[in-house]
């Protein structure tokens, strides 16, 4: 089959478009085969890559900031004259080109090397230790590299595979869509190329605070200056009959997601326990699969707790639309063999079984270091433990969140990798607060749900646009202030909720 090839979009740029013509800021157009962001900032202009580096995200649909321009999708942020990917979830820099201004005329010129950050002027501790490969640990590892750190790094790893992007486990890997190279966030020679020395299968069994070391499985200790805890969490198993048989599935590294997709290979229905967003992304996951898929949970809505009775409503109407059966207000008991039985008196004949009921932070190494807990690890505005040169990162850390002057714990990607940044440039003594507005994603088919804040609870919730529609923005208020804000297909504005709770604004 022959594929026509595609005209690169908007003008082309090597030929100069009039300065005015970027009266709105941005504008997408080309040099050869390349596409390139256009974007004014000032007096200044740049041309940099049209797409983000995470997911390919069209920046033009983005907003510009502080010299940044941020990505619609999942909120990277680029640096517009390094090209820096300077906030997760993008890790790579854009590619930058030369721009000439003359007579009213912009002109893009050869692509131009990216700029080096300046190197590091603190005193660098000589050996860091990250315990964990997965978001934090991986990125606190590339970002240490990336500011000059030119010291030992060791990240241990339980995982058997190197760093993934977790969040395509239960989204396009698990359906059959995306290729499995598709996952690890960098190459295997990454670690050797940049000095760090990844060891995979590898079990943390305690961190002796006072000698600064760290204990392995099977003995080896490992001293370190400085060490990040990024245990991150693990799903919770249900405690009834049958969930130990090799069908039924939890869902957290690659591992775990090669095995169901190696159940569901031939199987005709599959039951998902629990509503949640893995549990319903990985049911989106299978339908695509064409296996029937029944959603048993105990809740009335799915999402409610999160996202309030209208999202919860149109969660399920969509998952319904694609042909998942919900079974709501019941649980399993057991299952036996293929058959799972519900509390209703229901019997469910299912050939894969995942269960999605929830994850639980991987405290133990951290409490039996003494480290202070409160439901996860205790850290400060620079992800400093309770144990002076430990941090801790991710899902296992709660931290003072300025936006809603609470301490707070969450499970989102986005705010692990932003979080094993900022530990990283704490590490090397660089004093960065972490300040950062949660952020995180969900995918149902092809509908994505961006979230921005943290409302546990609130008191209203207002809605601007259709939900059923699939364009809306949902505010979570609690005592008139905007704690959070849900959308789907209202991108800048969940950009723009975003920055204002930066800045402390009224969203
Ligand atoms: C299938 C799936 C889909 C998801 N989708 C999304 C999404 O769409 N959007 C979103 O915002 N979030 C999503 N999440 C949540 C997100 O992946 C997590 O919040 C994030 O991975 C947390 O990062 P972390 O570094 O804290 O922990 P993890 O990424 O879980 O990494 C923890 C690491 O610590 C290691 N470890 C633990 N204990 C030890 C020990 N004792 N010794 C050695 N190593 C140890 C583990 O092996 C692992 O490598 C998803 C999660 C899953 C499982
Ligand atoms: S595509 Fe840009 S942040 Fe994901």
């Amino acid at each position: 089959m022959s594929q026509e090839p595609t005209e690169p979009a908007g003008p082309d740029l090597s030929q100069g478009v009039a300065l005015a013509d970027l009266a709105g800021g941005k504008l997408v157009g080309h040099v050869g085969s390349d596409e390139i962001l256009l974007v004014r900032s000032g007096d200044a202009v740049f041309a940099v890559s049209a797409h983000c580096s995470h997911y390919h995200g069209p920046l033009v649909d983005g907003i510009v900031v502080d010299g940044g321009v941020r990505c619609p999708w999942h909120h990277a942020c680029f640096d517009l004259r390094s090209g820096e990917a300077v906030r997760a979830p993008a890790l790579s820099p854009l590619e930058c080109w030369t721009v000439e201004q003359r007579d009213g005329r912009v002109y893009v010129k050869g692509k131009r090397e990216p700029k080096p950050r300046t190197r590091l002027d603190t005193v660098a501790p000589r050996r860091i230790v990250i315990v964990g490969g997965g978001a934090a640990g991986f990125a606190a590892a590339e970002m240490l590299r990336r500011r000059g750190y030119d010291g030992s790094i060791v990240m241990l790893s339980q995982d058997s595979a190197p760093p993934v992007d977790r969040p395509n486990l239960s989204k396009d890997y698990l359906a059959g869509s995306a290729p499995e190279d598709w996952l690890p966030l960098r190459a295997d020679e990454f670690y050797a190329e940049n000095h760090i020395d990844l060891r995979l299968s590898a079990e943390v069994v305690g961190v002796d605070i006072k000698s600064r070391q760290v204990l392995i499985a099977g003995g080896e200790r490992l001293p370190y200056d400085r060490l990040l805890l990024a245990t991150g969490a693990e799903p919770v198993r249900l405690p009834i009959p049958g969930a130990d048989q090799p069908h039924v599935h939890t869902l957290r590294s690659l591992a775990d997601c090669r095995a169901i997709i190696a159940s569901a290979k031939g199987a005709r229905r599959a039951v998902v326990i629990g509503a949640s967003f893995i549990g319903l992304e990985a049911a989106a996951a299978l339908r695509a699969r064409e296996i029937e898929v029944h959603v048993v949970a105990p809740e009335a809505r799915p999402m409610e707790r999160v996202l309030g009775p209208g999202m919860g409503d149109f969660v399920r109407a969509l998952h319904e639309e694609h042909g998942v059966i919900f079974h709501l207000q019941d649980t399993v008991t057991a299952i036996d063999g293929g058959r799972a039985t519900l509390k209703s008196g229901g019997v469910i004949e299912a050939d894969v079984v995942v269960v999605g009921v929830g994850v639980r932070p991987r405290l133990t190494l951290a409490e039996k270091a003494g480290l202070a807990l409160d439901r996860g690890v205790v850290v400060n505005d620079y992800l400093e433990t309770s144990a002076p040169g430990v941090y801790a990162a991710g899902d296992i850390a709660r931290w003072p969140d300025r936006h809603s002057g609470e301490t707070i714990r969450v499970e989102h990607w986005v705010v692990a990798e932003r979080q094993g940044q900022v530990a990283a440039c704490n590490m090397l003594g660089l004093t960065e607060k972490f300040d950062a507005v949660p952020f995180f994603w969900s995918q149902h088919y092809d509908v994505p749900i961006n979230y921005v804040g943290h409302a546990e609870k609130w008191d209203e919730i207002a809605i601007d646009g259709d939900i059923k529609g699939k364009d809306c923005l949902l505010r979570y208020k609690r005592g008139g202030r905007v704690l959070a804000v849900a959308s789907i297909f209202r991108d800048v504005e969940s950009l723009q909720a975003e920055l204002a709770m930066e800045r402390g604004e009224a969203v």
